[in-house]
């Protein structure tokens, strides 16, 4: 079992460079499914959920290879088993999106169904019922599901939320499907803007129609390609609440703030400066931030992933805040972590109150999942003692070198 020793750190300063979108590469990998070949990714991070995947890929029967840091490379034969068990998707839930791609491709597909996890219940209807839109029949038996059709039709997609794994599976079917697919009130984080240039690179046609519809035009076959991951801007706000937490001025390579408006509007209301540079994004934190409402909302709203991150900064900002999650209404369980550091948060499970003290107290928390963990860790940066964080593996699913980058920053942090 891993865990992290963090003790009072700051002012942070110098750079840090982010990696590749796990959030992308995941839907990237399952999109290999669509044809055979040779693929070549680049600037994917190091990452337990990428080796995940990785393992699904290959238990279906591609070979997969990283011949160089941040390159992964993919061979998909002709045939594959589609199938995804039990085994790999109760580990990863996002291992759900191979769905869409192998019934479109093989015309069956047989796929463990994922349980809830940290956030609560995590339901996949609106996966089925848009691949029941385009012809697929499924049925769910004995914890997996199975979906067949011969060939998907295009067809009209009204989701009834816009989520993200529901919109990639969509895309990922309608490619290849006969005729156009129109998916209404379609999720459009960056990361599926992403997802959308690797089909059309690959020889689908999907295009973007006003700020919510995706259009598809279906054709017969795919090829493989080679493409560079965009940054994962889930990670570039964790270096940014690092910095706010602590106070200093660092310089984050490699980050897009195009992806982030929402958020780095909201950062400067709290009192940090933050502006595009040559090299990525540059941030400056005064030693104690205001507080401010957050709510988070699909994009480009604020990313419920950063809602860990900012209660952690608003539990020693200065001021009272009120936090609203719109996306999972579990997502609040940290938050007795954050107590335990002697944070002033209370929560309903939809709304949290957050009270900014000037310092927590250092205290053995656990990582419940990836953000939750990296915020309790940066917690840690402005808590008196020292915080232990366990479970820390929660956090290695979804950050390449976490605690060397933090390190890098001068926070002080270690690996026990
Ligand atoms: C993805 C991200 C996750 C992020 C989330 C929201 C990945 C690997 N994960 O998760 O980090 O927090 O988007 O930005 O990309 N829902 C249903 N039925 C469905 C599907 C979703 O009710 O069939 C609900 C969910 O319970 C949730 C909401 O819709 O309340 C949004 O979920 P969704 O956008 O699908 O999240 P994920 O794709 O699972």
């Amino acid at each position: 079992m891993a865990a992290l020793v963090v003790r009072p750190s700051g002012p942070l300063e110098g750079s840090v460079t982010v990696s590749g979108a796990k959030n992308s590469v995941l839907k990237l990998l399952a999109a290999t499914v669509l044809a055979p070949g040779r693929y070549r990714l680049h600037n994917v991070p190091d990452i337990a959920d990428v080796a995940w995947m990785s393992d699904l890929l290959v238990a279906m029967g591609m070979q997969t290879s990283r011949p160089s840091p941040g390159e992964l490379v993919v061979d998909a034969p002709d045939e594959l088993v589609p199938e995804a068990p039990y085994e790999l998707v109760e580990k990863m839930r996002a291992s759900i999106v191979v769905l869409g791609p192998l019934l479109a491709r093989f015309g069956r597909a047989r796929v463990s169904l994922p349980g809830g996890d940290d956030f609560g219940s995590r339901p996949i209807d609106m996966h089925l019922e848009a691949l029941r839109t385009l012809g697929a029949s499924i049925e769910l038996a004995h914890g997996f599901v199975e979906a067949r059709a011969d060939r998907l039709r295009g067809a009209r997609i009204g989701l009834d939320f816009p989520s993200v794994g529901a919109t990639e599976n969509a895309m990922m079917a309608a490619v290849l499907a006969e005729g156009t697919t129109v998916i209404d009130n379609a999720a459009r984080e960056p990361e599926i803007v992403d997802l959308a240039a690797f089909l059309n690179r690959m020889g689908a046609v999907v295009r973007f129609a006003g700020s919510s519809t995706i259009e598809i035009d279906g054709v017969r076959e795919l090829h493989p390609v080679e493409h560079t991951l965009i940054p994962d801007r889930i990670e570039t706000a964790t270096y940014l609440a690092a910095v706010g937490i602590a106070g200093g001025e660092i310089t984050i390579a490699g980050a897009r703030p195009d992806h982030m408006d929402l958020l780095v509007h909201k950062l400067g209301q709290m009192g940090m400066r933050i502006s595009p540079c040559n090299e990525g994004l540059w941030a400056m934190a005064p030693r104690r931030l205001s507080a401010v409402d957050v709510s988070t909302l699909p994009y480009p709203g604020l990313a419920t992933d950063y809602k860990p991150l900012l209660v952690a900064m608003l539990s020693v900002a200065d001021g009272v805040a009120i936090v609203t999650e719109n996306i999972f209404s579990g997502r609040f369980r940290y938050v007795d972590e954050l107590v335990r550091m002697g944070a002033d948060v209370r929560t309903d499970g939809h709304h949290a109150i957050v009270r900014g003290r000037e310092w927590l107290s250092g205290a053995p928390v656990r990582a419940h999942d990836i953000r939750a963990g990296a915020a309790v860790v940066l917690a840690g940066l402005r808590a008196q003692g020292e915080t232990t964080v366990t479970d820390a593996e929660h956090i290695d699913r979804g950050y390449e070198r976490f605690v060397e980058k933090l390190r890098g920053l001068g926070a002080d942090i270690e690996r026990t």
